[in-house]
This record gives structure tokens, C-alpha cells and sequence, in this order.
């Protein structure tokens, strides 16, 4: 038996991670960091699933699923979505456990139109500028709390 379960969803590009502008995303790839978060998980007996889309309707899908699955929280990077999808909120808002907006880079010290996220709107807490340890960050919040 689980002490909690937990959904980390990456949105577009994040696929890309390694070698995507590692100026500003660093040199980690997606697998680097899901296998770290996953250990992590793995030690605090938390379950963990993970999701990298480029498409919109399967981060909502991944959401309406975690409803029903068990989930008690999801960590999230919408990525681009973060600044124009009210349709990611919509579903984030169905959705009744703890959520956490994470992003690698801090998108309050770059373009004006990073600075405006309507996933804040429903997010318990957000992470932004600590590159991958954000989620890790993330993940200790939402065990010290269970
Ligand atoms: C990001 C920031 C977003 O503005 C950008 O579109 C991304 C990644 C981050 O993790 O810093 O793709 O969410």
C-alpha cells in the first residue's frame, strides 16, 4: 500500500530537454529527470506515473483520468500551455486533489507573455527558476503534507 499517488505531467517541447535552449533548461534530458523523480518517489513509497505530451487534449485526458485512478496530486509543467490554455485550467479544476505548478526557468525574469499563467489560477503552490530540482521540491511539499 502507497503512502500517496502522484501524477507529473511535462507539456510541449519538454521532450526536447537536453538539448532544447540548455542555456535556459539545462543539460538534463526528460528521462533524466523522471528517473530521479521516480526514485525519489520510489524511497517515500509514494506511487508515481509520468506523462510528456506535445498535445493538449492528452494532458486533459491524463488529468481526467488521475481523477479516477486514485491520484492525490499532480505535479505539472504545462510548458507553453501554461500561458493560453484555459482548457488545461478547466480540467485542473475538476480535479480535486493538490496540484503543483512547476517550471525549470523562472518565467517571471523572461518575456512579458511568460509572466501570465492561467494553471496558477488553480495551483496550491508554484515552483519557478530551481531547473529540475522544482519538482523534487514539488514532491517533498506534497509528502511532508500527507
Ligand atoms: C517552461 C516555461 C514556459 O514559458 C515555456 O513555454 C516552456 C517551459 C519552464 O519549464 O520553464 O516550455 O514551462
Amino acid at each position: 500500500m502507497s503512502k500517496g499517488k502522484v501524477l507529473v505531467l511535462h507539456g510541449p517541447n519538454l521532450n526536447l530537454l537536453g538539448t532544447r535552449q540548455p542555456e535556459i533548461y539545462g543539460h538534463q534530458t526528460l528521462a533524466d529527470i523522471d528517473n530521479a523523480l521516480r526514485e525519489h518517489a520510489l524511497l517515500e513509497e509514494w506511487d508515481i506515473n509520468t506523462l510528456q505530451s506535445n498535445h493538449e487534449g492528452e494532458l486533459i485526458d491524463a488529468i481526467h483520468a488521475a481523477r479516477l485512478d486514485g491520484s492525490d496530486a499532480i505535479i505539472i509543467n504545462p510548458a507553453a500551455y501554461t500561458h493560453t490554455s484555459v482548457a488545461i485550467l478547466d480540467a485542473l479544476n475538476a480535479f480535486d486533489g493538490k496540484v503543483i505548478e512547476v517550471h525549470l526557468s523562472n518565467v517571471h525574469k523572461r518575456e512579458s507573455f511568460r509572466h501570465h499563467s492561467y494553471v496558477s489560477l488553480r495551483a496550491d503552490g508554484v515552483i519557478a527558476g530551481l531547473g529540475s530540482q522544482g519538482y523534487h521540491a514539488a514532491l517533498d511539499a506534497l509528502i511532508r503534507e500527507n
